[in-house]
């Protein structure tokens, strides 16, 4: 972690905000107007490890080039003086986690559309650059504005995209090593092929993870838990989600289209423009 006080670029360390896998967040200050930003650290540990150098790096310039209003925003990035790179963001300090976690793990169905239609057009956004996000969850959508009515949310942590080549895709992305079969997302988002293999997902596996997103705002808690990687695996692959959770708790076509988002064959699911139409 960065010390209180450090410099980094034109920026001063405040605090520690977040300790994630291989990185940590800070809250800083832009030194001349005291602008408050995020500052994202690849750990030294984890500088040696060519794999998730290259990932933090992709990140970096995958945020930079792909704005969109519901893209967090990377005002700058670089490598500290000792070695490890870090990406300089906009200070969104309140995630849907928390959001979710103070509304007592629901949102009205109004919000909560409101919620999905925004991370499926950032999403559509990233697949359009042959982009796959692989880790939508809570934790990683900030929350720009609050207000219930006009929520407003910015999808974050490119930290485990995959790129697929194809016209359009973004181009000079540092190569990622594909060797290894580390699993990769978080449980209970994962869709049945990510489990199985996480490497060579495509875009489809972002519409599960939204109907997992969606299934969660509406219901209070997510299609699949468990206390284990495996329980939820076998219920990802196996289990028909619990739909009737969702019952009185949005109208029927938001429910048919959550259900088909959830479908266990990718090619069942629907397309993100049929998302964004509310179409079933
Ligand atoms: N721009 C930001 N402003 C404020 N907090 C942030 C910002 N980006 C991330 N965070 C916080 O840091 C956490 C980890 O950041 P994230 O980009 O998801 O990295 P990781 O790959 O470690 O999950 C987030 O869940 C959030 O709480
Ligand atoms: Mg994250």
């Amino acid at each position: 972690m960065l010390a209180p006080g450090t410099r980094v670029g034109e920026y001063v360390i405040v605090r520690r905000v977040a300790v994630g896998a291989t990185g940590d967040v800070h809250e800083g200050r832009q030194t001349a107007s005291g602008e408050p930003v995020a500052v994202k650290v690849l750990h030294p540990e984890w500088c040696v490890h060519a794999e998730v150098v290259a990932r933090f790096l992709n990140e970096a310039q995958a945020l930079q080039e792909l704005r969109h209003p519901h893209l967090v925003t990377a005002v700058s990035s670089g490598v500290l003086a000792d070695g490890p790179p870090f990406i300089v963001l906009e200070w969104l300090p309140v995630d849907l986690h928390q959001v979710l976690a103070s509304a007592g793990g629901r949102l009205p169905a109004e919000d909560g559309a409101r919620v999905v239609r925004q991370l499926a057009d950032v999403l559509a956004a990233l697949h359009a650059k042959g982009l796959v996000h692989r880790d939508l969850k809570p934790a990683n959508v900030l929350v720009a504005r609050r207000e219930p009515g006009a929520l407003e949310v910015k999808l974050a942590d490119l930290g485990l995209a995959k790129r697929i080549a194809g016209e359009g895709a973004l181009r000079s992305a540092l190569p990622v090593s594909t060797a290894g079969s580390a699993l990769l997302g978080t449980g209970e988002f994962m869709a049945p092929e990510q489990w199985v293999r996480s490497k060579s997902v495509d875009s489809r596996v972002d519409v599960y993870a939204l109907g997992v997103l969606w299934f969660q705002m509406l219901a209070g808690r997510p299609p699949f838990t468990g206390p284990e990687q495996k329980d939820l695996m076998f219920q990802h692959l196996l289990e028909p989600p619990a739909l009737h959770l969702l019952e009185g708790r949005a109208p029927e076509r938001t429910r048919a289209l959550v259900a088909r988002m959830l479908e266990k064959k990718p090619e069942r699911r629907p397309s993100l423009a049929e998302v964004l139409a509310g179409r079933t």
